[in-house]
């Protein structure tokens, strides 16, 4: 209340309780005790007298205006005339009520705050939009990324494995003849092995982009979950054995329709997360369990369980934001649990997670039984016999690089045709050349 009279501001807040409020009130009369008050505590509305001895309604709004605090502020005044009313409205007041009509206060009142809460309101979805906005072309971008990424990145995994092939092939014809060479060469082995596996780590985060942004086809199969919690924890060993005990108690459960290696990930994550929120040290102390059950509505559940530190219940529900992270620049970007909530979703399961802070975490991945789902893979056909002697296969992709190192890989047990476009594939067979296989982009 900005007044300097308080028998005044007495009546108003008696005007007020007679309305049904309970106000918690403050009175000033100066910018600086006005100031002092904003800073204080948040106000729910402003009720200011027009002209004071040391302050005025438009100097009053021109502060809350400048602290972008957006509550109803409604004049109260004796003097104020028509003009000075509409004035101050212009400056920003929502209405006026006069001293000798403090009747109508209540109603303006009730009014204002609910138009506040409106406007509040409106501010939190048009940020949100902002947000979804922002996080969609962030999306377009990263899948752009990803794309251009994988064509170099196809070339280099292959001709290194092809060079690893070409040393090996030299090293066995060398063998009788030179010891030194037969020592580089086995050094060039190991560093074409480090090479080759860095860059199917690359690979690996390149897959991960790209089920954030969509979630493309993949083969779906019958999966047998414990399989690929063995397969996830012995990866997350390295993370988890400092930290904590790793108990795992499989239920029997159905198997799930999915992507063995896209499931891998999702517990892989889930595993890495439960160990990096705990301290390294106290491994016999604290207990990372992974266990697998069958739901009365017959899916089946994965459930990864911490004793770490829980999650508090502001960050709780940004977990899974794409690059929300609590962990140090260079230890998370934030993108592990956004890739498996893609994934499961595009499992048709869901993520259910539960925390308490101090106690620790649970996330549970709900996925439906295989036989709920229709496969969308047909059973593999018969295979055709052996095929006997050389091979003849064509390769159309329009990457030149791609094409040579398919000629590499294969050219030892086939003949091989390199084409760049669907055009120039379409004339070769025109002209009568036949193959066994078509391999293309
Ligand atoms: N088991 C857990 N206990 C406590 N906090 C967790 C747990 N799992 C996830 N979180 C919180 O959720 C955040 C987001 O996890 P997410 O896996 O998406 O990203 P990240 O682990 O930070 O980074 P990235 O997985 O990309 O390396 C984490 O930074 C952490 O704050
Ligand atoms: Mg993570």
């Amino acid at each position: 209340m900005i007044e300097d009279r308080e028998d005044d501001a007495e009546l108003v807040l008696c005007e007020l309780r007679g309305g049904g409020y309970a106000p918690s009130s403050c009175r000033v009369e100066t910018e600086a005790a006005l100031n002092a008050a904003l800073d204080a505590s948040p106000w729910d509305v402003v009720l200011c007298d027009y002209s004071m001895p040391s302050f005025s309604g438009t100097a009053a709004l021109e502060v809350l205006k400048r602290r972008g605090i957006d509550v109803p502020f409604i004049i109260v005044s004796g003097t104020v005339t028509e003009d000075l009313a509409v004035a101050a409205m212009k400056a920003g007041a929502h209405d006026y009520v006069l001293k000798d009509r403090l009747r109508r206060l209540n109603a303006v009142l009730a009014r204002e705050l609910r138009e506040a809460a409106l406007r509040a309101e409106q501010a939190r979805l048009r940020e949100k939009l902002l947000l979804a906005d922002r996080m969609a072309s962030l999306g377009a971008l990263v899948a752009g990324v990803a794309h251009e990424i994988n064509n170099p990145l196809t070339v280099i995994v292959a001709n290194l494995d092809v060079v690893s092939r070409n040393v090996e092939a030299l090293l066995r014809d060398a063998a009788a003849t030179s010891e030194s060479l037969r020592q580089r060469g086995a050094e060039t082995l190991d560093e074409l092995r480090d090479a080759r596996e860095a860059a199917s780590r690359v690979a690996g985060i390149v897959a991960g982009l790209k089920t954030l942004t969509r979630a493309d086809e993949v083969e779906r199969s019958a999966v047998d979950v414990q399989r690929v919690i063995e397969f996830a924890s012995k990866v997350a060993w390295n993370e988890i054995r400092h930290r904590a005990r790793l108990v795992k108690v499989f239920g029997p459960v159905a198997p799930v329709l999915g992507n063995e290696g896209r499931l891998g990930q999702v517990v892989l994550n889930l595993l890495v997360n439960a160990a990096q929120a705990i301290a390294e040290g106290h491994a016999a102390q604290n207990e990372i369990c992974v266990t697998t059950s069958m739901r009365g509505d017959g899916r089946v559940v994965v459930s990864v369980r911490d004793t770490g530190p829980g999650i508090a219940d502001d960050v709780l529900p940004r977990i899974f934001d794409p690059f929300f992270t609590s962990k140090p620049i260079g230890l998370g970007i934030g993108l592990g649990l956004a890739i498996c909530d893609g994934i499961v979703r595009a499992h048709l399961g869901e993520i259910e997670v539960e925390s308490v802070v101090g106690r620790g975490t649970e996330f549970r991945v709900v996925l439906p039984a295989a036989a709920e789902v229709a496969p969308t893979v047909a059973p593999a056909a018969s295979l055709a016999p052996q095929p006997r002697g050389r091979g003849r296969v064509l390769v159309v992709d329009d990457e030149p690089s791609i094409g040579t190192v398919l000629q590499r890989f294969l050219r030892d047990d086939n003949d091989v045709s390199v084409v760049t476009s669907a055009r120039k594939a379409l004339d070769l067979i025109a002209q009568g050349q036949r193959f066994d296989v078509i391999l293309c982009d």
